[in-house]
């Protein structure tokens, strides 16, 4: 039997067995007794009766191992020409002053940090500390809206929110603190404090908000009044982080990760999946706001440790698409991991590659790429341009790390375009029918994942675990729904063929079409819609809206169209990157009422695609067809 086969039998067949083996990859305070077992509400648990400190792996085990002169972290901001490095010893003491900062101002165990912050190092301080402490941190994109950070701040009830003053995108400075204040008014609840890290950029008001005096903290000042809190030990089943995503409504889930299975998940997954070791450089081109930021920006690398790049710019125009070249010879990249849409920025613009053949970068090994699905062309061109291999694996917010791809530290298996290659261990992937029937090989199907999870995916939504087990558990008994639809082909290899719901996914970051529709049936003149996530070379996909104006409404040289993009602009972001709308007479429907959202995608596509011989009315189509393919 082959390494990988072995490994993911003994995880398949005895989990309880094989997951205390990797339990003991890391240090606990109390080791567990209890390895999985149900709760009450019937979901697996894993290392319930362990203790344990997500921070103190992450960093005090490593000053106190021999790795306290090593880089931690590498700070590289293109856009603020700064550049910045922290031993693990530096890392650790500014992380306990933060957690102690955090302390002083009562935040204890248990309680809720918003994180709102751009990639600067004191995102990663402000979760490290909070882990610290066994504060639960929910990090929010600093590409969202004021009206995503206030539902976040109502379901997560926060006692402190930390910002940055703004963050700096391309040729351009976003003031957060007016995004802050705007969330906060807008939401029931109210955080006791904002401590505000302030950046010369564009330093913000404190206390600019109506009706606020003393709430606004000034984070380098009280920092240097603030004395080191030691790590708090928490049980394996305490939150770590609760981290929002899109779902198929206008609310995003709080994903609900748990200290005990996620950092024995974290630390195999470094050694398994990526065949990084201690002490390597490890650079996940992502944002601490999502998933990936999470695990392998600042957890796993640091778990392992590793040195992890925190980059602050774009793939191009930062200054130019030299850039990830720049920064995996300046700094001896062992790993690269980031979306295919960076890849395909590139590749935009510079065709032949040759930037890259400017930048050798003899200690890059390995190119991971997740988010989105791997198009053939961009796998081939990376490969064939950088001269390395290239591993295509998939994962969810919900999982935290990848649910198949090719393992290298077990063995590396034959490329084949397309797919994600093959389960990770502990992951009992599987394709099945409507009625939950299992498939042949090469049929598509629902991609599900045999229950128990493996350590490290979610265990409950926050605060809602009605929508966990409806959303995830209720479909497939047994089973724990990916809402990915795909193959598995004769080889074992899994093709993830794309979302089966109404997710999209633009330039890898996750959204909700349902949202978006949610957004534009609230404009006044609007008497329905719908949102596809058409085809986009560069994103992978982009927003599509169509909408139909009540009787008597007309829109007078695009005024509602304009009103429109700015609405889904404002109350979701620019990440959204909603620049498309269609005003149709009618939108094509089943007889029962059914948008035809698919077909319309089709159309909008210019793929091959059959009416549906339920449609009510096919002239509504002509229309849309009319307008994607004029004659
Ligand atoms: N804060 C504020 N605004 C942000 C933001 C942030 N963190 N991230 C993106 N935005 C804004 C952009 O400035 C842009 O605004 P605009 O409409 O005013 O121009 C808008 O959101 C859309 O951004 P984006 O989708 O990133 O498009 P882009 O054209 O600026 O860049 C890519 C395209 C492909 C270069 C970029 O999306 C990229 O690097 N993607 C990598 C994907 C990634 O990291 N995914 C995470 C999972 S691995
Ligand atoms: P997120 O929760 O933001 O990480 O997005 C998860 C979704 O992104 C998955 O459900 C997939 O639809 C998609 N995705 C992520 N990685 C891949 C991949 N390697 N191949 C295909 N789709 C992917």
């Amino acid at each position: 039997m082959s390494a990988y086969q072995n490994e993911f039998e003994q995880a398949k067949n005895d989990p309880q067995a094989f997951w205390e083996t990797q339990a003991k990859a890391i240090e606990w305070y109390k080791f567990p007794k209890t390895i999985l077992h149900k709760d009450e509400n019937g979901i697996d648990r894993w290392y319930a009766d362990g203790e344990l400190n997500t921070c103190f792996l992450a960093l005090d085990y490593h000053v106190l191992n021999g790795r306290a002169d090593q880089v931690a972290l590498i700070y590289d901001s293109p856009v603020t020409d700064q550049k910045q490095q922290y031993t693990y010893k530096q890392l650790t003491n500014e992380v306990s002053r933060t957690a102690g900062m955090l302390a002083e101002m009562g935040v204890v165990k248990g309680d809720r940090v918003i994180i709102y912050m751009p990639m600067i190092p004191e995102a990663a301080i402000a979760m490290l500390a909070c882990a610290r402490l066994g504060a639960v941190h929910s990090v929010v994109f600093g590409g969202f809206a004021a009206n995503e950070l206030a539902i976040r701040i109502e379901d997560a009830e926060p006692k402190v929110i930390m910002a940055a003053s703004c963050g700096v995108e391309v040729q351009k400075i976003i003031p957060y603190m007016p995004m802050v204040n705007q969330a906060i008014m807008d939401s029931r609840w109210k955080p006791e404090k904002v401590i505000v890290y302030q950046r010369s950029q564009c330093p913000a008001e404190l206390n600019a908000s109506p009706l606020v005096d003393d709430r606004d903290v000034d984070w380098s000042a009280q920092l240097a009044l603030s004395k080191p809190h030691d790590c708090v030990p928490v049980k394996a089943t305490d939150p770590l982080y609760v981290l929002y995503t899109s779902g198929t409504t206008g609310k995003p889930k709080g994903v609900v990760r748990e200290n005990g299975g996620h950092a024995v998940a974290m630390k195999y997954s470094m050694s398994t999946i990526y065949d990084a070791k201690p002490g390597e450089v490890y650079w996940a081109a992502s944002d601490v706001g999502w998933v990936v930021g999470h695990s392998y920006i600042v957890y796993a690398p640091l778990i392992h440790g590793c040195t992890t790049v925190l980059y602050e710019g774009k793939p191009v125009r930062t200054p130019d698409p030299a850039a990830f070249w720049r920064v995996c010879q300046e700094y001896g990249v062992n790993i690269l991991f980031s979306a295919p849409t960076a890849f395909r920025a590139i590749k935009k613009e510079d065709p032949e590659g040759e930037l890259i053949k400017q930048y050798p970068m003899p200690e890059l090994r390995t190119i991971f790429m997740a988010g989105e699905r791997l198009d053939p062309p961009t796998l081939a061109w990376v490969e064939e341009k950088t001269q390395r291999p290239v591993v295509d694996h998939w994962w969810q917010t919900e999982t935290g790390w990848a649910i198949s791809g090719n393992p290298l530290g077990l063995q590396q298996f034959p490329q084949k375009p397309g797919s994600s290659a093959k389960p990770t261990p502990g992951f009992d992937v599987q394709i099945l029918d409507e009625i939950g029937e299992p498939v042949e090989a090469n049929k598509q199907g629902f991609i599900v994942i045999k229950r128990p999870l493996p350590p490290g995916c979610l265990a409950t939504v926050w605060r809602n675990h009605d929508r966990f087990q409806s959303g995830y558990l209720t479909q497939f008994p047994g089973y724990y729904v990916s809402g990915d639809g795909g193959y598995i082909d004769e080889d074992g290899y899994l093709f993830v063929m794309g979302r089966i719901d109404d997710v999209i996914n633009v330039a890898g970051h996750r959204l909700s079409t349902g949202e978006m529709e949610e957004i534009l049936g609230g404009h006044n003149d609007v008497a329905e819609c719908a949102v596809i996530g058409a085809h986009d070379d560069l994103k992978g996909q982009i927003p599509f809206g169509f909408v139909v104006l009540k009787d008597g409404h007309y829109s007078v040289d695009g005024n509602i169209e304009k009103e429109l993009l700015q609405k889904v602009r404002d109350e979701i972001g620019a990440v959204a990157s909603f620049r498309n709308v269609m005003i149709v007479n009618r939108l094509p429907k089943t007889r029962s009422g059914k948008v035809l959202r698919r077909t319309i995608k089709q159309v909008a596509d210019g793929d091959q695609y059959v009416i549906p011989s339920t449609i009510d009315d096919p002239t509504s189509l002509t229309e849309i067809e009319n307008a994607f393919n004029p004659l």
